[in-house]
């Protein structure tokens, strides 16, 4: 059953930016869009399990830090090599500044 957890405050996280997010032994990446908008997928890259909250976001793309593979953090597409895994995303919604996830 997935639940729905507070994972940020909306400040926390710059336009075109992201952050860490740990919570029941797993870690995510929260990140707002250059049009404001939440969304959230693992942290870790499909790749070798380097967490992508070093990585830069460009629009709609996260680039991984270790070797640059890019992932739309939209809808968890790889974009390319050497990513051919796709990210898991879930759900986010905003409640009065507050950024929640929802998890399994
Ligand atoms: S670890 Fe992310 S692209 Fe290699």
């Amino acid at each position: 059953m997935s639940e729905w957890i507070e994972a940020c405050s909306v400040d926390d996280v710059e336009e075109e930016d992201l952050i860490r997010f740990d919570h029941g032994g797993r870690t995510y990446a929260i990140y707002r869009s250059p049009d404001d908008e939440f969304y959230a997928t693992d942290g870790l890259c499909t790749h070798e399990q380097v967490h992508l909250a070093d990585g830069l976001v460009m629009d709609h793309i996260i680039e991984c830090p270790k070797h640059n593979g890019r992932f739309d953090y939209r809808t968890g597409e790889a974009k390319g090599a050497p990513v051919c895994v796709n990210l898991r995303t879930y759900p986010t919604r905003v409640e009065n500044g507050t950024v929640f996830i929802s998890v399994e």
